[in-house]
């Protein structure tokens, strides 16, 4: 029995080895939406961790070529920035194939772009709901269909779907961010279940109040309300969702798959 327990299984031998190689070295990664707040730090720990790493972009050039070549500055880093809107299949089946040119096959994907566009129900506009849904839902959709194949190609994969505490449970101004929020722990472990035999797996990570620009705009008494409400008794910084998003891409968690990973220092539990 002790020795069943301590014999390495795969996943302990591929953990980084005393010659001091990297975590992810060798590994190509997509994040989408990466110039700033969590995709930032999440492009950034990737690319710590060894891993070439593109990442999309929207409109925040500047910030997008200054993370790309501040990370390049770095020995051993690959890094490269893409414009496109992830809510557009054909833009981001260029960025796939530029992506596939430059670094090679994709196996690693963190779909980590959205928006929220809040209101309450009754005052929630058609269009609203549409561009959320668009970016949020569409955008993981296309995203993840274009890269899956290479993935399936390699016998190896890690699909990141950033969805959201609010995704578990509800927010008041937020119907259409929820419902997509929720909808990706769904889809995360429908797609979970289809992979798992293929060597990808597919998990969530569910960030709580992350210091972003995402929150900035919350009014000052909202947000002593949320730190209230958080027993950790603050918000919590995007690298700490980002150390999350590299154990899921990592070897190291070949047996974790269709779960959603909380980083919401315990205010949903
Ligand atoms: P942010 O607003 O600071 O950054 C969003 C990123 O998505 C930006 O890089 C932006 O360029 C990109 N993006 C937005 N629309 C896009 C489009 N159509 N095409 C391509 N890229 C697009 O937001 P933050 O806070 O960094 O959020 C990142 C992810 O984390 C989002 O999915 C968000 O829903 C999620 N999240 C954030 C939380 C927070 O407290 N900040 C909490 C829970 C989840």
């Amino acid at each position: 029995m002790i020795a069943e327990l301590t014999r390495p299984t795969p996943a302990l031998e591929t953990r980084n080895s005393k010659d001091g190689a990297k975590l992810l070295a060798g590994k190509v990664c997509l994040v989408t939406g990466g110039s700033r707040g969590i995709g930032r730090a999440i492009v950034t720990a990737l690319a710590e961790a060894g891993a070439d790493v593109a990442f999309t972009y929207q409109n925040s050039r500047e910030q997008a070529v200054n993370l790309a070549e501040t990370l390049k500055a770095q020995e051993d880093i690959h890094c490269r920035a893409y414009q496109a809107n992830v809510a557009s299949a054909e833009e981001m089946q260029e960025v796939v194939k530029d992506v596939i040119a430059e670094f090679g096959p994709i196996t690693i994907l963190v779909n980590n772009a959205g928006i929220n566009r809040d209101k309450s129900f009754l005052k929630m506009t058609k269009a609203m709901w549409d561009e959320v849904m668009r970016v949020n839902l569409d955008g993981v959709f296309s995203a993840t269909q274009l890269v899956v194949q290479y993935m399936l190609e390699s016998g190896w994969g890690r699909i990141i779907n950033i969805s959201s505490i609010v995704g578990q449970t509800g927010n008041y101004g937020q119907t259409n961010y929820a419902a997509t929020k929720g909808a990706l722990i769904s889809f995360t472990a429908s797609l979970a279940r289809e992979l798992a035999r293929k060597g990808v797996t597919v998990n969530a990570v569910a960030p709580g109040f992350i210091e972003t620009d995402m929150v900035s705009g919350m009014p000052e008494a909202a947000l002593a309300q949320v730190k209230a409400m958080t027993p950790v008794g603050r918000l919590g910084k995007p690298e700490e969702v980002a150390d999350a998003v590299v154990f899921l891409a990592s070897p190291r968690s070949g047996y974790v798959t269709g779960q959603v990973l909380a980083v919401n220092g315990g205010m949903y539990m």
